[in-house]
């Protein structure tokens, strides 16, 4: 029988339910909300349990992510190479380590990519999610599956309005209709089979660890590069943005006290203009990092063809969750975005190496070609 959460009972409830968490299967814990996720949560005095990060490391995962972990907290942290799309792989995780809750990442996450080659996100985003569903609904004593999925299953708003759990999905991208088959897919498993699942749908992350083939990463190392910055159509699109701690917060409340079954959307009340956000980081880079000429990094933006499909706004109203888990987000966009130039401007080994094919032939070394 699934438990049913009511919102009063949730905070005691979630210790207890905390507590169950033994072997948390984290998928994609190498790539960015991942590797924030099990650095969040391992910090977390509310989780005793221990983490295995299943992560096929694809260009987007990166396990040096989380090298001190593995070398600091050998019993807490295990590191498994795998595909979420091998059934057979899966199901010997889950008995190797007596996997009782799911928190799932993994995913192909660039909409620019599934424009260009969109077979892989059907893979692994439809795909994959449906293995994993698989596996958990056979696993006995099985506790919690967590999707963490995207607003962009709701498509894109107009000038005004916001995304509630309630509206329609409309996705528009590859990526996005891939995301939103396998909210539904969780969702059936949850109704057809009762299992405990939760979903949530966020807004924009921003932060340390993200690959930079993302607006924010992009913009801070090109412009530091003096490279063109391109801004798609007229830069008045809008994204919602959260820092990924927030993220991280969120995503836990929901697993500790979410009502299994439900949906909950994330949001950062930061809805920002792209040409804004361009121009914030370049101001910031014009104090932190300033060119020896000190030349303004917004010369260097380049209005550029727009991205086919182009969701026009997006803006959470994320009032669910503020009133049953009592989240919100801690960081403001100025001081989320004043953090996350100077990670970058502080972690230029970390930049190298991810952009550099011999970084591509150390995984392949270590870990073996997939
Ligand atoms: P990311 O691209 O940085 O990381 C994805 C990770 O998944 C990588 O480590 C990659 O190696 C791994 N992976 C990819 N395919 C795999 C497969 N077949 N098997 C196992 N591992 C695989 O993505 P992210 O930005 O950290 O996003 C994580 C999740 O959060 C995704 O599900 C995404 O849809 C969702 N999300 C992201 C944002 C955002 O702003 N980045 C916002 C809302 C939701
Ligand atoms: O909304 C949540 C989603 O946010 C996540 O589900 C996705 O995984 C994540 O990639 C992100 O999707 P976006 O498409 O919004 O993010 P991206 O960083 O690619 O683009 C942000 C905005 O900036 C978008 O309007 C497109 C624009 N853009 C992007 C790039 C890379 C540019 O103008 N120039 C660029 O070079």
């Amino acid at each position: 029988m699934i438990r049913s959460l009511t919102p009063q009972s949730a905070a005691a409830d979630g210790n207890a339910l905390a507590a169950g968490f033994n072997n948390l299967l984290v998928t994609g814990g190498c790539g960015f909300i991942g590797t924030n996720f099990i650095r969040y949560l391992l910090n977390r005095p509310d989780f005793k349990g221990r983490i295995i990060n299943l992560d096929k490391l694809t260009y987007a995962g990166n396990p040096e992510n989380l090298r001190d972990v593995e070398l600091n907290l050998p019993g807490r942290y295990i590191f498994h190479r795998a595909d979420v799309c091998d059934g057979e792989e899966i199901d010997a995780i889950f008995s190797r380590y007596g996997i009782d809750s799911v928190c799932h990442f993994a995913a192909e996450s660039h909409v620019d990519r599934s424009i260009r080659r969109p077979e892989g996100f059907i893979q692994t985003n439809i795909v994959g999610t449906f293995r994993l569903l698989e596996t958990c609904r056979a696993a006995e004593n099985f506790l919690l599956f967590h999707h963490v999925s995207t607003d962009e299953v709701y498509g894109s708003l107009g000038s005004d309005g916001l995304f509630t759990e309630k509206t329609a999905y409309r996705p528009n991208s590859p990526y996005s209709a891939s995301k939103a088959s396998s909210d539904h897919l969780v969702r059936a498993y949850h109704k057809t089979f009762g299992l405990p699942v939760t979903i949530s749908n966020c807004s924009n992350n921003y932060g340390p660890y993200q690959f930079p083939e993302k607006l924010i990463p992009l913009m801070i190392l090109n412009a530091r590069e003096g490279k063109p910055l391109p801004v798609y159509g007229d830069g008045r699109n809008v994204r919602d943005w959260l820092y990924v701690e927030d993220h991280c917060e969120a995503i836990w409340n929901i697993m500790k006290s979410g009502r299994r079954g439900e949906t909950y959307n994330i949001g950062g009340h930061a809805e920002i203009e792209n040409i804004d956000v361009v121009n914030t980081v370049c101001d910031l880079l014009d104090r932190m990092a300033p060119f020896p000429d000190n030349n303004p990094h917004r010369k260097l933006i380049r209005y550029v063809p727009d991205r086919p499909g182009h969701d026009r706004r997006y803006a959470i109203d994320f009032s669910k969750l503020r009133e049953e888990l009592k989240w919100a987000p801690r960081e403001s966009f100025p001081t989320g975005i004043r953090k996350t130039v100077s990670w970058y401007l502080d972690n230029s080994e970390w930049v190298a190496r991810v952009r550099s094919g011999e970084y591509q032939a150390w995984i392949d070394e270590n870990y073996g070609r997939r």
